[in-house]
């Protein structure tokens, strides 16, 4: 049985403390870092990008997955290639179609940087499938991309199964994240689904034990 990578991102963490609040995911037994880009203008907030990234690279036995909510994404994945991104899924509603989709996985690929590719919580999981092979993950969006804290969209759980069941019956080694609204019961449902990877935010930096609440979402 794969053991449940945790993904907490970072969005949700204290950034006046930042190097302890990644510390504590670290001792929590978290094997990624999730870091949320937003451009203002993808989705209607503005969060952190290269700067903060290269302050962190290789400073923690974490690996950095980049979750790229910005449009144009071709245009910024070189920079965080270079300062410390281990994996970079951009949004597949960020480019236009398919040619460009596949050159975005070509480009990412060629900076020796893991590609994922993102859905939106409406958009059709189907259109993932010719992609999946050349995957390192599929991030499922558990909720409306832009901002932490927001309820768990449950429908989220069967666009889950539909890519465990074709992963699995295809025999790819593509991993599925699920992001947005992960908490204890939420974290369950979605390993039940079949996702290999849950990213958690306000579950886990509002709370005054990180170490127990990644460990329950690990083995729970
Ligand atoms: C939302 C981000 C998520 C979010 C998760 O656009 O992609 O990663 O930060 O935060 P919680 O776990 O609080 O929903
Ligand atoms: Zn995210």
């Amino acid at each position: 049985m794969k053991k449940t990578i945790i993904a907490p991102s970072i969005l949700a963490a204290n950034f006046a403390y930042l190097d302890r609040e990644i510390k504590k995911i670290v001792a929590g037994g978290a094997q990624y870092l999730h870091f949320d880009v937003m451009d203002g203008h993808f989705v209607p907030n503005i969060s952190f990008g290269v700067p903060i990234l290269n302050s962190i690279k290789g400073k923690y036995p974490l690996l950095n997955d980049v979750h790229l909510m910005i449009s144009e994404p071709g245009k910024y994945v070189e920079a965080f290639a270079k300062n410390g991104a281990d994996i970079i899924n951009f949004h597949y509603e960020a480019l236009a179609n398919d040619v460009e989709r596949w050159a975005l996985i070509e480009k990412i690929q060629r900076l020796n940087v893991k590609v994922g590719m993102t859905i939106k919580p409406k958009t059709n999981v189907k259109v993932l499938l010719p992609f999946i092979e050349q995957l390192h993950l599929v991030l499922i969006m558990s909720v409306e991309p832009g901002f932490g804290g927001q309820g768990f969209i449950p429908s989220s759980l069967e666009k889950v199964a539909t890519l465990r069941k074709y992963i699995d019956e295809h025999k790819f080694k593509t991993l599925i994240e699920i992001d947005g609204g992960i908490n204890d019961v939420t974290g369950a449902l979605a390993k039940k689904a079949g996702a290999d990877i849950l990213v958690a935010g306000s579950y886990l930096f509002s709370s005054r034990s990180i170490k127990k609440r990644i460990a329950g979402l690990i083995n729970d």
